[in-house]
């Protein structure tokens, strides 16, 4: 099938259709997978629709500005990329074609540790790129200690630590996975040599030997204690592990379920939202990612006290069918929705975005279980 795969989808919702199109069986699964029963995962995209829209008329919004500082970098929408692995299965170009679609964008793109190029190639294939990387903990610091200092000198902007995720596939799998493509795994593979191909059992048992499962705060400190870059946790979905957090003065606080692919039967982010960001009180800023797919999905978070949003699967549907410019289209839809969005509830720019914006339905009466 061509590269130019429905280049000119309108929504998100026309991308996904697209992607799953063109993309191989087994790579939908894995990218679309929606963790043991798929509440989660379902409710993510839900859950947005429960919250309703106040408008403010009469303002000057004929001209709206929807950039934002985070973590000091100014990006033009506030909308980034969400860590996720193997970008190789959705385009040969992988996690370099979305590190350029993200910064033709003007917007940042977190890297997964599980990438087929190594973080000095993305950050040169996006030069101008605003680019975080997320670090696996290691049982051993010395590899830690690496990977952060590579990062900083590859101009990475912050580290993200996963902590939703205390086991991982290689660990409980009970057959090998065969993938139906070859890809490295250069950001973890360091000096090694890995035995057997991403998958297979004696691979599976390599990473098992590396990689620390089951991280503790303890881990997290240390990590605080030997990196100059800022830190985000990504995973965090209750107000008591914010508030531990920021005792240990992490910068970021990145609401999520993992798209629902970790526990299932959790919260939709944007439910607790407005907790964590009670539970922060302004001491970091606080993300979110999880089944945002509109531009009045991302007013509806602002709203609710997120700085900015993160997008997942939308990313990898935009590199599946185009590439980076299938990246860069995604998120030029989500920044002309969003301004939409804010023209017709009377904001002209993103500080205008308060939490009387939006109002849970329940207040309407709605019945919890109506569907839409
Ligand atoms: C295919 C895939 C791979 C992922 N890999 C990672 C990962 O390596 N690290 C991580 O922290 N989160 C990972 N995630 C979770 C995303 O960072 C993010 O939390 C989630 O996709 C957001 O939900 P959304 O897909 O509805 O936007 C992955 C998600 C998907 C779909």
């Amino acid at each position: 099938m061509s590269e130019n795969v429905h280049p000119k989808s309108t929504s998100l919702a026309e991308f996904e259709k697209a992607a799953n199109e063109k993309l191989p069986e087994f790579v939908r699964t894995y990218y679309s997978h929606p963790g043991e029963g798929g509440q989660t995962y379902r409710d993510n995209c839900r859950a947005f629709k429960r919250y309703r829209l106040v408008p403010r008329n009469l303002r000057d919004v004929y001209i709206r500005d929807t950039s934002v500082t985070v973590l000091g970098s100014k990006l033009n929408l506030p909308v980034a990329i969400a860590p996720t692995s193997i970008h190789k299965l959705g385009h040969p170009e992988a996690e370099r074609a979305t590190a350029r679609g993200a910064a033709s964008m003007n917007t940042a793109m977190v890297l997964s540790s599980w990438s087929h190029f190594s973080l000095e190639q993305v950050a040169a294939a996006a030069p101008r790129g605003v680019l975080w990387f997320y670090l696996l903990f290691y049982r051993d610091r010395g590899r830690m200690k690496r990977l952060l200092e590579r990062a900083e000198r590859a101009g990475y902007t912050a580290i993200v630590l996963t902590v939703d995720t205390p086991l991982f596939p290689f660990s409980l799998r009970r057959k090998p996975v065969v993938y139906p493509i070859q890809f490295s795994l250069p950001n973890i593979w360091l000096d090694d040599v890995a035995p057997g191909l991403p998958g297979s059992t004696e691979h599976d048992a390599y990473l098992k030997k590396i990689v620390k499962e089951a991280a503790t705060w303890e881990d997290v400190k240390w990590v605080k204690n030997n990196t100059r870059l800022p830190i985000v946790l990504k995973g965090i979905l209750s107000a008591e592990d914010a508030r531990t957090a920021m005792d240990l003065g992490v910068s970021g606080i990145y609401v999520s379920n993992h798209g629902g692919r970790e526990q299932d039967g959790v919260p939709a982010t944007i439910d607790v939202l407005p907790d964590i960001v009670r539970a922060v009180g302004g001491e970091a800023e606080v993300y979110l990612d999880g089944g945002v797919r509109t531009g009045t999905d991302v007013l509806k978070a602002l709203a609710l006290g997120a700085r900015c949003v993160f997008i997942g699967r939308p990313a990898l549907w935009g590199l599946a069918c185009n590439g980076a410019e299938g990246v860069q289209r995604v998120l030029q839809i989500m920044k002309d929705e969003l301004s939409l969005a804010m023209a017709r509830a009377g904001c002209a720019k993103i500080s205008d975005i308060q939490p009387s914006l939006v109002v849970h339905q329940s207040y309407y009466g709605v019945p919890p279980m109506a569907k839409y």
